[in-house]
């Protein structure tokens, strides 16, 4: 090192301690060691005096100490910003407070609805089946008994894929019955929940999309009495051991016989309210015993076989319940309305 460069260095010290950046615990412990620490580099250049010409030693030397001075004032200035922001950060944090909560999420109602009526119907030997919302006009219709021009086809306003007339969203989960019989050798015995579509004005009680729970029994001998025992159970087991049914002939084209299904009030007992629009009965499902020529169009011999059917909508079952007004409100995720339903389902 030259004798001007020795000279010089204090100034390029004090310039690197101006510009040291220190904005951290860790940055400024770095600082301290380099400037301040037992072995810090003015030391360094406090040994190197001797060999300063005379007459500039003692403007070397006062140059070292303005470094060293500079380097302390900047030390301890950000050590005390450091602390009395470690005091303000531990003087505003109150311990003893409890902790906030985390918000849970809670399950959507129609999934508390679908996923109770699954449960009851798993007690007693029924599987869960599911399959495709887009389906092809075989399985939403034709082999549902419903050929091309059978006018039970506009009970259900349908949306269809553009340019593939043959392809529809799938307007019930019956569709899914074909799916499984074309596919099993009975006994079937199954639970077919699915979200289903239909060409509807949207209003507080339609939606053009909503959910199902299909269910199918097809096996040797079963009958009406087991489709009425099977329902029974399920209306006591959902809405409480009071329950009772009552069957009303109807028609689908899928059943024969068909019926409708009303259970007695739960909210009023059978006595009359607005629920049940003062009747005392609630309809909740239609159903009926597999018409033949379904058996036939999957393939399944109906001499040998028979089975029953049935459908509910799990909007409609919902909104009973829980008494909600307005279809929509199940579909819009407002949270202040989906966090008030909580439930172990
Ligand atoms: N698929 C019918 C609908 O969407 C509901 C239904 C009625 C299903 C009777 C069935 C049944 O399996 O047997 O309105």
């Amino acid at each position: 090192m030259s004798e001007m460069s020795l000279f010089e260095q204090p100034l390029h010290l004090l310039n690197e301690v101006q510009d040291a950046v220190v904005n951290d615990a860790e940055s400024l412990e770095k600082f301290r060691i380099r400037f301040l620490g037992t072995k810090n580099v003015l030391k360094d250049l406090f040994s190197e005096i001797k060999n300063v010409p005379n007459e500039q030693k003692k403007e070397f030397g006062q140059r070292v100490n303005a470094v060293k001075q500079a380097a302390e004032e900047k030390y301890n200035s950000f050590k005390e910003s450091l602390e009395s922001a470690v005091v303000k950060v531990a003087h505003d944090l109150d311990l003893s407070a409890p902790g906030d909560m985390m918000a849970l999420g809670s399950r959507h109602p129609v999934s508390i609805v679908k996923n109770q009526i699954i449960e009851i119907f798993k007690k007693i030997g029924f599987s869960v089946e599911e399959d495709r919302e887009i389906e092809d006009d075989w399985h939403n219709f034709s082999a549902l008994n419903m050929p091309d021009d059978h006018p039970a086809r506009d009970m259900q306003d349908t949306f269809f894929v553009q340019q593939h007339p043959d392809v529809v969203l799938r307007t019930h989960t019956s569709s899914v019955q074909i799916r499984v019989l074309e596919n099993t050798k009975p006994p079937v015995r199954i639970i077919m929940p699915g979200r289903v579509y239909r060409n509807e004005t949207i209003s507080a009680r339609a939606h053009c999309f909503f959910h199902q729970v299909e269910g199918l029994y097809v096996d040797e001998k079963v009958s009406f009495a087991d489709l009425k025992q099977t329902l029974d159970y399920f209306s006591r087991e959902m809405f409480g051991e009071g329950t009772k049914i009552k069957m009303r002939p109807s028609y689908f084209p899928f059943t024969e016989p068909s019926a409708e299904v009303d259970v007695t009030c739960f909210l009023c007992n059978g006595a009359g309210c607005n629920v049940c629009k003062q009747t005392g009965w609630v309809e909740i499902l239609g159903c009926g015993m597999v018409d033949p020529a379904v058996l036939q169009n999957c393939g399944i011999d109906p001499e040998k076989y028979s089975g029953f059917a049935f459908g509910m909508g799990v909007e409609r079952i919902t909104m009973l319940k829980y008494q909600i007004k307005d279809i929509r409100l199940l579909s819009e995720n407002d949270s202040r309305f989906l966090s008030q339903f909580r439930a172990a389902w």
